[in-house]
């Protein structure tokens, strides 16, 4: 049983923290407290400003829509300065699809075809990407793609655990707005820095994981898939589950036939 004084200390630090929530909210101007989310929600703290050490990331007011809170959040990351990819890079690619969607899948960076479009996952991988997507009868408008850097790294190299620190606040300032059910991750960078878990992709894979209230699945990046053939059996493997998760949160509804199924 809890002594008197650990309650009275829960009691002011809980109140502590409803103060400060109740000052960020009347800081943006409302005076109720938010209704609860109608979907699933990525746990993320209660601030209108994210400090990365790098410069701030202003949170657009939740009342805004989700349109309106994407082109903030893009505006922002057109002038982002915070790391060393910015001085490289010819286009932010901030991310693309419908402000609706509720799978969104997540790569590791831009690469040429990508910095010089400002779309991601326009070159060799990406129309991979959209074939294994289409296997599964769905389009890429249909989802939202988003990398965990906004920016290319230099000749493709992996993103520096720095690099990737400083851009995560966008990543998930747009998770937080458009509130997936599910998120597919892209490879390995994408994976364990979603998971924040550094095993190989291989033991990332073919599991649900939970980020926040959201499903998460790993496969194999297509660019990997490009040059590992061998491996797209695996990756089909994933798509099925994928399905699976997506059927199981009514995301694309009972399919008639479990035809994706030898
Ligand atoms: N590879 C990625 O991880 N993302 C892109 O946008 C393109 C290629």
């Amino acid at each position: 049983m809890k002594r008197p004084s650990d309650v009275t200390q829960e009691i002011a630090s809980l109140s502590r923290d409803l103060t400060s929530v109740l000052k960020v909210l009347a800081d943006r101007g409302e005076s109720a407290l938010p209704a609860e989310p109608e979907s699933a929600a990525v746990a993320v703290s209660p601030v209108a400003v994210v400090e990365t050490g790098m410069g701030e990331i202003e949170l657009p007011p939740t009342d805004l829509g989700k349109e309106a809170r994407m082109e903030s959040l893009r505006q922002q990351a057109m002038e982002c300065r915070r790391c060393r990819l910015a001085k490289e890079r010819q286009k932010v690619v901030f991310g693309v699809g419908s402000s609706s969607a509720r799978v969104v899948l997540v790569g590791e960076g831009p690469g040429a075809n990508e910095d010089r479009t400002g779309e991601p996952f326009v070159g060799r991988a990406g129309q991979l990407l959209n074939r294994m997507l289409a296997t599964i009868g769905m389009d890429r408008k249909e989802v939202y793609i988003a990398n965990i850097v906004k920016c290319r790294p230099p000749r493709n190299r992996d993103p520096e655990p720095d690099e990737i620190a400083a851009c995560r606040p966008f990543l998930d300032a747009q998770l937080e707005t458009l509130r997936p059910e599910v998120i597919l991750a892209l490879g390995r960078p994408a994976a364990q820095s979603l998971l924040n878990d550094q095993r190989p992709l291989g033991q990332l894979r073919s599991v649900v994981h939970k980020l926040g209230k959201v499903a998460l699945l790993v496969t194999y990046h297509p660019a990997f898939l490009l040059r590992n053939p061998a491996r797209k059996a695996a990756a089909w493997e994933d798509l099925q589950l994928l399905v699976d998760v997506m059927v199981s949160k009514g995301v694309c509804g009972a399919l008639p036939e479990p035809w994706w199924r030898p």
